[in-house]
């Protein structure tokens, strides 16, 4: 049963009204309240903390209105995404004054409201009406991108396999016409040796997903996704508490086909390509091993120091095609490393550019998009790490340093050409749930991505 996609009811829809209130306008909220509703708010304690809420009756006992906290202005930009878990079942619009973001809000809302359906019916969540004067079309496009992303991630590896992904991004190039290639199986044994390697132990044949969308005169942008439908590790197998999440490793295709779909719907004027190897890292006679040296479309020879850094090898010839045609700007989603997670936790993806201009551009967008991300250095001296004795490259450094790092540079070594590239290394997962961020898989990086290339290449 698929989840209910998000929307907003036409403006002026009956509605029950929600006040969002901040710490700093509570008193004089307060005093505008009647009496009977100043005192119960007062009986049930209640203050605009962020996440706080009371429903309060009217006359006849039906619900009137929802006042609900946003703590201090500024502590929490999604935290309207709360609402839908709170609320009894019913529609609702926000009070609009100054100073409130009701875009953001209602943004906050429908990324709050999604649950994951495919194996259980959801609770109906309550609906939510159009604020006036917002882009409303955008904002559900934005929120149905990151729905369908987040469903290929919680989607489990027994019904997400390489040919699922495919499917995923046909879908979405019928959606948009967009065209769609595919490299599949031995085919790829010529021109993509590592996704061929990576994905050959798998029975669901890996492919190279190559989907191009826009006027061909138009900037060149490349979005690339890794889509590991599954991590065992390979040979160099994870231990079951490091494997356990792996259906999660696709997270990066799952984030360039979010951020592709916000950008076809809105039309930006690009040429968009986007690139997924999909494979299943898995185990069987047929693996590719430690010590492997392998053939890379680059023509880099690559050590395998170790089967289980597989994310970078698919990558590395997807971002060499990626390169070829020297594109305005490649951007690179991937769940690469447990490093950079070490380093920044599970909310902020780690991203790496040579470009200065470009990493402020990444940073703003993220802070826009409330997308956030922390860039970390292409440190050039760390490359050494990556020396083979048999080889041009290693896939590890085989050391416990910098291993988000090394990571970065390995795949930078294949897209040499193109300078403004950004490679987001990301978790596509949240924990627990916070506000607009349900528990599971999460879309990182698209929404500052569409952000970036609206600003860039304008609407
Ligand atoms: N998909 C993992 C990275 C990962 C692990 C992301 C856990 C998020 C959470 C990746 O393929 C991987 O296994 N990386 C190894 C690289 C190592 C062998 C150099 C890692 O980070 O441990
Ligand atoms: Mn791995
Ligand atoms: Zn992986």
């Amino acid at each position: 049963m698929p989840s209910r996609p998000p929307e907003l009811l036409p403006p002026g829809t009956a509605a029950t009204p929600i006040a969002c209130l901040s710490l700093e306008e509570w008193p004089a909220a307060r005093d505008a309240l009647s009496r009977a509703q100043g005192a119960y708010c007062t009986a049930v304690d209640f203050t605009p903390k962020a996440g706080r809420i009371v429903l309060l009756p009217g006359e006849d006992g039906t619900l009137a209105r929802v006042l609900y906290g946003l703590g201090e202005t500024g502590e929490d930009r999604l935290v309207a995404g709360k609402l839908p878990g709170l609320l009894p079942p019913g529609t609702y619009r926000f009070e609009t004054r100054d100073g409130f973001d009701a875009a953001e809000a209602a943004l906050a809302w429908l990324l709050g409201g999604y649950r994951f359906a495919r194996y259980r019916t959801a609770s109906p969540s309550p609906g939510l009406v159009a604020p006036e004067g917002v882009d409303a079309a955008e904002i559900v496009r934005i929120a149905v991108a990151v729905a369908m992303g987040r469903d290929l991630v919680n989607t489990p590896a027994n019904d997400l396999g390489p040919a699922e992904i495919e499917a995923a991004a046909r879908a979405l190039a019928e959606r948009h016409g967009a065209a769609v290639a595919v490299t599949l199986g031995e085919d790829l044994a010529r021109d993509f040796p590592l996704v061929h390697a990576v994905g050959a132990a798998s029975p669901r044949a890996p492919r190279l997903i190559d989907l191009t969308w826009g006027p061909a005169d138009a900037p060149r942008v490349t979005l690339v996704g890794k889509g590991v439908a599954f991590d065992t590790g390979g040979l160099d197998i994870k231990p079951s508490s490091g494997m356990l999440l792996m259906k999660k490793d696709m997270g990066g295709a799952a984030a360039a086909l979010a951020a592709a779909d916000m950008v076809m719907g809105a039309g930006l004027r690009l040429r968009l390509r986007l690139l997924i190897p999909a494979v299943e890292n898995a185990v069987a006679g047929n693996a590719f091993r430690p010590g492997d040296v392998l053939a890379s479309r680059a023509g880099l020879s690559v050590e395998i120091g170790n089967t289980d850094a597989e994310g970078r090898l698919i990558l590395a010839d997807a971002l060499c095609l990626a390169d070829a045609e020297e594109p305005d700007l490649i951007v690179d989603f991937a769940t690469l490393t447990g490093a950079a997670r070490v380093a920044l936790g599970p909310d902020l993806p780690a991203f790496f550019t040579e470009d200065e201009d470009l990493a402020g551009a990444v940073m703003q967008a993220g802070a826009r998009a409330i997308d956030p991300v922390w860039r970390m250095p292409l440190h050039k001296p760390y490359a050494k790490l990556l020396d083979s004795k048999v080889a041009d490259i290693n896939n590890v450094s085989g050391g416990p340093f910098a291993g988000a790092i090394t990571a970065a540079l390995f795949l930078r070594r294949f897209a040499p050409k193109t300078r403004r590239h950004v490679h987001l290394d990301l978790y596509g997962w949240n924990p627990t749930t916070k506000p607009g961020r349900p528990e599971g898989g999460e879309v990182q990086g698209a929404r500052l991505v569409y952000r970036l290339l609206k600003d860039r290449y304008g609407a």
